[in-house]
């Protein structure tokens, strides 16, 4: 198939996501990968504009099935107008967060379950990462590593939450093997970025 490759990143809030992404996009970029960079919720105008919905604060009384359905809104729209495209071009597509995330908060961490997995069956269309790197480090390492930012809705939710968020990512891991490359998060930034590039090397070749 002439195709491009799609790797997501995963992980709690504070976990190295985003710094992690900007070291791997740089790597790939000079050894020459055509790299599209692009993050969920988000990614595309119409999903920017879900994604300030999702976040605001002042929405403290979204409804949970509200919450899932438009994560799923947002992504129908990345997946559709940007992702697919992109890899139909043969590029690299790296993504901060997808459907795990939404497995993982409200899947697990909402307690909606299995109805989150089959809205965004819909929602990806048969569009599913190559890898996904999953960046593993206790909640509470995660949220004192990002404690001197403004928090949004999401990352304003109870210890509690964010717990079973990071037991939801860690069933995914223990599912999915082939797929999900679960990563220590606890060491320095470049331990880390040095095991990711090992991998995506391996797999990329
Ligand atoms: N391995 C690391 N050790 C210590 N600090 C780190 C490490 N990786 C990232 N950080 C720092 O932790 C903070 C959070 O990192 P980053 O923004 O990459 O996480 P994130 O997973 O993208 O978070 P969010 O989910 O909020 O977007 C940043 O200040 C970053 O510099
Ligand atoms: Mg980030």
């Amino acid at each position: 198939m002439n195709r491009g490759y799609f790797i997501t990143f995963e992980g709690g809030d504070g976990s190295g996501k985003s710094t992690q992404i900007r070291i791997l996009m740089d790597r790939l970029r000079e050894s020459g990968y055509d790299v599209v960079l692009t993050r969920e919720p988000g990614g595309t105008e119409i999903s920017e504009k879900i994604r300030e919905i999702i976040l605001d604060p002042a929405n403290s009384d979204m409804d949970d099935m509200t919450e899932a359905l438009l994560y799923a809104a947002a992504r129908a729209q990345l997946v559709s107008q940007l992702i697919k495209p992109a890899l139909e071009e043969g590029k690299v597509v790296i993504c901060d967060r997808f459907v795990d995330s939404s497995i993982a908060y409200q899947g697990f961490g909402r307690g909606l379950g299995d109805a989150v997995g089959v809205i965004n069956t819909y929602a990806v269309d048969g569009c599913m990462p190559d890898l996904t790197i999953l960046l593993k480090l206790d909640p509470a390492r995660g949220s004192s590593r990002i404690a001197g930012r403004e928090h949004d809705r999401i990352e304003q939710a109870s210890d509690g939450f964010h717990r079973k968020v990071y037991e939801g990512y860690l069933e995914l891991e223990a599912k999915y093997p082939e797929r999900i490359l679960g990563i220590d998060a606890s060491g320095t930034i470049e331990e880390i970025a040095e095991e990711i590039a090992r991998r995506v090397g391996a797999i990329m070749k």
